[in-house]
């Protein structure tokens, strides 16, 4: 008698560096949203029935109704990201069901973003090139476009993982004495790196330029308000590469708008995109990119690469090498 085995079926929410969708093509019968945007909702809640294997993106929302959805054949969920804060984590968990993510292959693309955000605000970069398509530059200047000196200045670090500790590693070419505010102490980076821990609010009011590096979790969601601007110089710069929901937008608004802080300079928004709308793009002495910091050739195929081995590895009911929720392997 010959044994039939079911297919493994799995869903990709968007088209993925070829090479990866490629391993996981041969892994499982796949279905991958064809559109450059977001899967809509009612969509991927059909899309992902009978499903033992999802690939997602941070623009997909997974919460325990659509784990549901899919039903009991759902072994793995895998994330082409590093932050999981749109997924219902402890939903997969009380589920079994292993949540996979890319850490470490983004770092150093993302450390450099945030310090490519960091010499275009101290520089204004974004600010001349509007001023020079203007047709407004009409000749040089000792007082045109002036910013502020990255060398020497104090760079703050709020979170300091993979990263915050990247982007430190650059800062030390930049001659800066470096704080940092983590919830855990790394003292074997404080030496290595030449980096000091400090309180919050010492942070706040001592560094010329802020660097968001935590995930987005109920602890930092608004972590940046009102409060915390008043508390940095009016001279500082706040750059957030790591979620938008940490920054208060209004309170950002505000901060910028009557000089709380100089600059600001941001890869995340809250929401994303950011509305047409939206008083902070009437600003000057704002840089708004469009959440690119993973986004090089390199580290994409990376990433992909990273998530379709979480991936195949659930399928195949082994641990997965990057897995966010280790709890669903207790007491097999
Ligand atoms: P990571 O290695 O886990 O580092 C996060 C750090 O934040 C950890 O040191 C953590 O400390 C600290 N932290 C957590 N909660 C905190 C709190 N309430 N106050 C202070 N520190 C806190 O993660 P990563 O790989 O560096 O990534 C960080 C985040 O960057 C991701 O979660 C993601 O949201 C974002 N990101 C954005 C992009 C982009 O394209 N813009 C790309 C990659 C990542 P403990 O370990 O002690 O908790
Ligand atoms: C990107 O934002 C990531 O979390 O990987």
């Amino acid at each position: 008698m010959i044994e039939c085995v079911p297919i493994m079926k799995v869903f990709v929410t968007r088209a993925i560096a070829e090479k990866a969708l490629a391993r996981v093509r041969q892994a499982a019968e796949t279905e991958v949203w064809p559109e450059d945007r977001a899967i809509p909702r009612e969509v991927l809640l059909e899309k992902v029935r009978g499903m033992a294997g999802l690939l997602c993106l941070l623009t997909d929302p997974i919460d325990g109704t659509l784990m549901d959805a899919a039903g009991v054949s759902l072994k793995v969920i895998s994330q082409m990201a590093v932050g999981c804060d749109n997924i219902d984590v402890p939903a997969a968990t009380v589920r079994r069901i292993p949540v996979g993510h890319t850490p470490g292959v983004l770092t150093d693309a993302t450390a450099d973003m945030a310090w490519a955000l960091l010499m275009a605000a101290a520089r204004r970069v974004a600010e001349s090139d509007r001023y020079v398509r203007a047709r407004r530059w009409k000749m040089w200047s000792p007082t045109l476009m002036l910013g502020t000196e990255v060398t020497g200045a104090t760079l703050g670090i709020v979170g300091f993982g993979r990263i915050g500790a990247a982007v430190a590693k650059r800062a030390r070419g930049f001659d800066m004495r470096i704080l940092y505010h983590s919830r855990t102490r790394r003292p074997e980076l404080e030496a290595s790196l030449g980096v000091q821990c400090a309180d919050f609010e010492t942070l706040l009011r001592e560094s010329d330029f802020v660097s968001i590096h935590t995930p987005l979790s109920a602890e930092t969601r608004r972590l940046f308000g009102e409060a915390q601007f008043k508390s940095m110089k009016p001279t500082a710069i706040l750059i957030n590469t790591a979620r938008g929901p940490i920054v208060d937008r209004a309170a950002l608004y505000h901060a910028l708008k009557d000089g709380a802080i100089a600059q600001a300079a941001l890869d995340v928004t809250d929401p994303e995109p950011i509305r047409p709308d939206d008083p902070l793009l009437e600003l000057d002495n704002i840089t708004i990119v469009p959440h690119i910091g993973s986004a090089t050739v390199q580290t994409r195929e990376k990433m992909a690469t990273m998530a379709a081995a979480n991936l195949i590895a659930g399928l195949r009911g082994e641990r997965l090498p990057n897995c966010v929720n280790p709890a669903v392997y207790e007491n097999r």
